[in-house]
């Protein structure tokens, strides 16, 4: 079961609510919901709450090729059949096409970041059999055991309800021998944004709801690699902070990278009235500093 405690850094009576609300969710049945939990986060990535998404690309690149980068640092992709399972636009997958792997197949829940992906793959012209595109769940993936020599996912499993069934289920389609690469928010990942958002969003609307982004420790997913039959597992946590011109910068980036899927009981009708207002407090408080905190981690399957 994924924690239901807000561990991350934000202020004492913020992680208190955050965490009453996991509570009462857990209790209500919510928290336990998770085809409903998998649901709103695909609506997210789907453009259903915002326009935010179709700006993925312009304001989360950075972010992600930071992230994938450090991931890919010391694997070998030259010749190998490799798979990215919640590619979203394919950032970590065309990195590595660049690396020479033989063939890509990208996996995403949601048909639109999928699709932004196949487009640009187009657009730069990659043969069919080179790079192919499955809509699918990672913790159910239609792939047969030992498809893939590296299996990469990328920020993904913190926004997944069965984390454990998630990373048995990436393992099952590795070949013994082949490697497992994540990267996973921390406890403090975007502690800003989220603190100012859970101050200025009308709690109405995410109260009694869990906090998907629960943190993880890396003795957590170090044990979850265990469980799913990997061996030389390596671990690292990595933090710094990315400084935004101002707020409302970070608000665009923070909007665009989650596809606001909090906004999932907020009434169509109230939505950009929310966006203004949220967007404005991050402006007038001059929340422009973001903490990454990203738990890295990598496994050899037995
Ligand atoms: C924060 S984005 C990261 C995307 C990409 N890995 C990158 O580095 O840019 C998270 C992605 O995970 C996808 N996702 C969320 N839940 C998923 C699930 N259960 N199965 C597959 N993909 C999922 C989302 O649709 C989204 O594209």
């Amino acid at each position: 079961m994924p924690t239901l405690f807000y561990t991350g850094k934000m202020a004492f009576p913020l992680r208190l609510m955050t965490t009453m609300s996991g509570i009462i969710a857990w209790i209500t049945g919510n928290a336990r919901d998770s085809s409903a939990m998998k649901e709103k986060m695909k609506d997210g990535y789907n453009g259903k709450f915002s326009d935010y998404i179709h700006q993925y690309d312009e304001l989360s690149t950075f972010h992600y090729e930071k992230i994938a980068n450090i991931l890919l640092q010391e694997i070998d992709c030259k010749g190998k059949r490799v798979v990215d399972v919640g590619c979203g636009t394919g950032i970590l997958s065309f990195m590595v096409l660049e690396k020479a792997a033989k063939k890509i197949s990208c996996v995403d829940i949601s048909p639109l970041m999928l699709e932004k992906c196949k487009k640009k793959s187009i657009d730069n012209g990659y043969p069919d059999d080179v790079i192919s595109f499955y809509e699918g769940d990672i913790e159910k993936l239609s792939f047969r055991d030992s498809s893939f020599d590296i299996v990469f996912c990328n920020m993904v499993l913190g926004m997944v309800p069965n984390q454990q069934e998630a990373i048995s289920e990436l393992a099952r389609i590795l070949r013994p021998g082949g490697t497992l690469a994540l990267s996973i928010h921390g406890p403090d990942h975007l502690v800003e944004p989220i603190e100012a958002l859970v101050k200025s969003m009308n709690k109405r609307y995410y109260f009694t709801h869990r906090f998907e982004y629960w943190p993880r420790d890396e003795k957590k997913v170090r044990m979850f690699l265990i469980k799913a039959n990997l061996d030389k597992i390596q671990t690292k946590r990595l933090t710094w902070i990315d400084e935004f011109e101002n707020g409302g910068k970070l608000f665009d980036f923070f909007a665009s990278t989650s596809g606001l899927w909090w906004y999932h009981r907020l009434p169509p009708e109230l939505r950009s009235n929310e966006t203004e207002k949220v967007r404005t407090y991050f402006q007038k408080n001059n929340i422009s500093k973001n903490t990454c905190d990203v738990i890295f981690s990598w496994g050899t399957k037995k």
